[in-house]
């Protein structure tokens, strides 16, 4: 499967698992990479940049092929090293970079003359379109389905993928709701020319959480999830539990980010995450989490999408011959 992505990246398939707070850690982000994937781990969870050279070393030790470490560049209650977690990654060779929450701008000379990759996330046209202005290599656009931020604009993949691909002549990664080999088709055919995920990629044998996790998530239908943090400026999708009903009734009163800071916290997800408590704190989920059927492993998974793409392909190519006259 040879497309832009593939070319710019050095990967085999134009699958790309996105930065996972918490979650994208060496373990999984090896995995990705080593079944032909671009495998992501986060610079924010590690906290600190040797924190984040001992995470690099590690996937290194994993595998010989490409990753990406995501920059987090949302506003955030404690401030992240973003300058120096760069100068690390010179350090280490990483070639990659994911890049999301705010524009890189600041960061892109550091980051070019650094000779790395940047794909930057975006969350609606007019930021894919300045991305592509101040030099991005790729843009990652996510729809409303994305588990995560998908922006405040409701728009969802179906609609913001092409948009985006129209308005820009760099390569587009689509994400937000991708979990098969149809859904990678489909973003092929809306003009992407890869895809990232993030909720599929969690209900992996790699992926470091609680079984617990893994077990709500392949039960879950796609109505399990809930866009909360509207009212400070920074939606985002997360799984339906008692503490994201508890924001969302919070929120309908008006309630300011002080009085939710102490449900939303990041620190509450890792009851969830490494305790298995599902109902510990809120935790990023996307709509995919209802096309997640079973916990497979990392390899698996890539395997089964390239092959389910080749015959969802066949099967429309073989569908539109028997209907037009081409
Ligand atoms: C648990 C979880 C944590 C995430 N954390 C981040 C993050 O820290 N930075 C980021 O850019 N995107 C983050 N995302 C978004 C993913 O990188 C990816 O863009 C998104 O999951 C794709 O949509 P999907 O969930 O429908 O697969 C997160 C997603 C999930 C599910």
């Amino acid at each position: 499967m040879k497309t832009r992505i593939t070319e710019l990246l050095g990967i085999e398939y134009p699958i790309i698992c996105g930065g996972m707070f918490q979650v994208g850690r060496a373990e999984l982000a090896a995995a990705v990479s080593e079944a032909g994937g671009l495998g992501t781990i986060t610079s924010k969870t590690q906290v600190t940049p040797e924190g984040l050279r001992k995470e690099i070393r590690k996937v290194k030790s994993l595998t010989k092929k490409p990753f990406s470490v995501n920059l987090n560049l949302f506003p955030s209650t404690t401030a992240t090293p973003n300058e120096e977690f760069i100068e690390v990654l010179v350090e280490e060779g990483v070639r990659i970079v994911e890049t999301s929450g705010r524009s890189p701008e600041n960061l892109m000379t550091q980051l070019k003359d650094g000779g790395i990759k940047v794909l930057h996330k975006v969350a609606g046209v007019k930021y894919a379109v300045s991305a592509e202005r101040m030099g991005v290599d790729a843009v990652i656009v996510v729809g409303n389905e994305t588990g995560g931020h998908p922006g405040m604009s409701d728009v969802g993949t179906l609609v913001m993928l092409p948009r985006v691909v129209d308005a820009v002549n760099i390569p587009v990664i689509g994400g937000g709701g991708f979990a098969d080999g149809r859904g990678l088709v489909s973003a092929l055919a809306l003009g992407a020319e890869g895809v990232v995920m993030g909720t599929r990629f969690m209900a992996t044998k790699e992926a470091p959480i609680h079984d617990n996790v893994k077990n709500w998530m392949v039960h879950a239908d796609e109505t399990k999830t809930i866009v909360v943090q509207r009212n400070i400026g920074s939606a985002s999708r997360v799984a339906l539990n008692e503490v994201s009903k508890e924001v969302d009734r919070l929120e309908k009163e008006g309630a300011t980010l002080e009085q939710l800071l102490p449900l939303i916290t990041g620190q509450r997800s890792k009851h969830v995450y490494f305790e298995g408590e599902i109902d510990g704190g809120i935790w990023s989920c996307g709509q995919s989490v209802g096309l997640a059927k079973e916990v497979l492993s990392v390899q698996e998974l890539i395997l089964q999408m390239v092959t389910e793409a080749k015959r969802s392909f066949n099967s429309i190519q073989q569908r539109i011959h028997q209907t037009l006259p081409i």
